[in-house]
């Protein structure tokens, strides 16, 4: 299997380069720390990076094995080719027939499942590499969350002093941890929703940078965003109703979706999918949880308010937070009671 030392571009060239070719390639708008240090010869430099780069990932494409349907770019046959290996070595796929879409942080394939999989069609949602993500400021979301690792998305031991140090110095183990921490949290999260019955994609498998999950459209077409359709007058109450549905259900689970918006929610004969899981907030342990439900909600408000819905989202988020998250009562009164005999034992002895 090819590995990333093959396909390394080597030592003539220093991380701002490629970076900044890279960039140039996806698109990307430029990173803080690179702007206003252009090198003069940029341009010459980075025609040989071009070339050579472009030469690795063909090769790597061939060594690699894969015969696939779809025409990466050259630069993009590497990242492709060996985010998807693993999911081509285990059996679960065995074409790539198109991309569905390119993301912020991660492109969406269509690929032709394993027939052991039941299934005709999957996607394969594959994260940029780290360095080239339009990184979002996750800091809000991962507050009071664990580190999940590659190991079946279980959580880091938080007395792992080598992932505590790696990430607070932001080593590339480190920033490769957190990554991978944020890939299962959205594979984890499809896991539990699926599996209680909400309106996401089945999710399939993980690897370090890719997850495949159900595909929701056909052979020619991926199903639209909300965003990108327009729904009958019929549709749009009881769509309105299974969004908060799942809402709920996900807030039954102390979990807030984070993102949620008409932009990633699936619309697919009559049905529609919620998507795009990685920022997934808990409920108990953010400081900002209500702040983030009431935004997920009054977004879905806005949207469905186009349609002629009329429905009140600090109502229903609170209504979401004193079923499910706001700490009950009874349980506050208990905790009192114990703490007040723990005191008055403490005097006695
Ligand atoms: N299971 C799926 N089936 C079909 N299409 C999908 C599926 N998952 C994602 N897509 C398509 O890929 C797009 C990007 O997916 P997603 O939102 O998860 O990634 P993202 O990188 O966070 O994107 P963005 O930055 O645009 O929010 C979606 O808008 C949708 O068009
Ligand atoms: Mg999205």
């Amino acid at each position: 299997m090819l590995s990333s030392k093959q396909l390394n571009i080597g030592p003539a060239h220093d991380d701002e380069e490629i970076a900044a070719f890279y960039e140039e390639q996806f698109n990307l708008p430029r990173s803080q720390e690179h702007r206003g240090r252009k090198p003069k010869n940029l341009e010459q430099k980075r025609e040989k990076i071009r070339s050579e780069v472009a030469d690795l990932a063909d090769d790597a494409g061939l060594s690699a094995g894969f015969n696939i349907t779809y025409k990466p770019t050259r630069f993009e046959a590497e990242w492709l080719l060996t985010s998807l290996s693993h999911f081509f070595e285990q059996d679960l796929i065995v074409d790539v027939t198109a991309r569905v879409q390119g993301g912020k942080e991660a492109n969406v394939y269509r690929c032709q499942a394993h027939h052991s999989l039941g299934t005709a069609l999957v996607a394969a949602k594959v994260y940029r590499p780290r360095k080239f993500r339009n990184l979002r400021n996750d800091a809000m979301y991962r507050e009071g969350r664990q580190i999940l690792t590659e190991e079946n998305g279980k959580p880091a031991d938080p007395r792992d002093d080598r992932i505590v140090r790696a990430i607070g110095k932001k080593s590339a183990f480190g920033v490769q941890v957190q990554h991978t921490s944020w890939l299962m949290y959205e594979f984890k999260t499809l896991e539990t929703l699926y599996r209680l019955g909400a309106a996401v994609p089945d999710p399939i498998s993980a690897a370090e940078n890719a997850i495949l999950m159900g595909y929701v459209g056909d052979e020619y077409l991926a199903a639209p965003t909300l965003q990108e359709t327009t729904l009958s007058p019929r549709e749009a109450k009881p769509l309105f109703d299974e969004a908060m549905r799942n809402v709920e259900l996900m807030m039954a689970q102390g979990i807030i979706h984070g993102d949620l918006s008409a932009y990633n929610i699936l619309y697919w004969e009559g049905k529609i999918t919620l998507i795009d899981f990685p920022q997934v907030t808990q409920a108990q342990t953010n400081r900002n949880a209500f702040k983030i439900l009431r935004r997920d909600i009054q977004r879905l408000c806005d949207y469905f308010a186009g349609y002629g819905i009329r429905a009140d989202a600090q109502a229903l988020a609170e209504e979401f937070w004193q079923g499910y998250a706001a700490p009950d009562p009874d349980d506050l009164a208990a905790d009192l009671s114990v703490m007040e005999a723990q005191r008055a034992e403490r005097e006695e002895q």
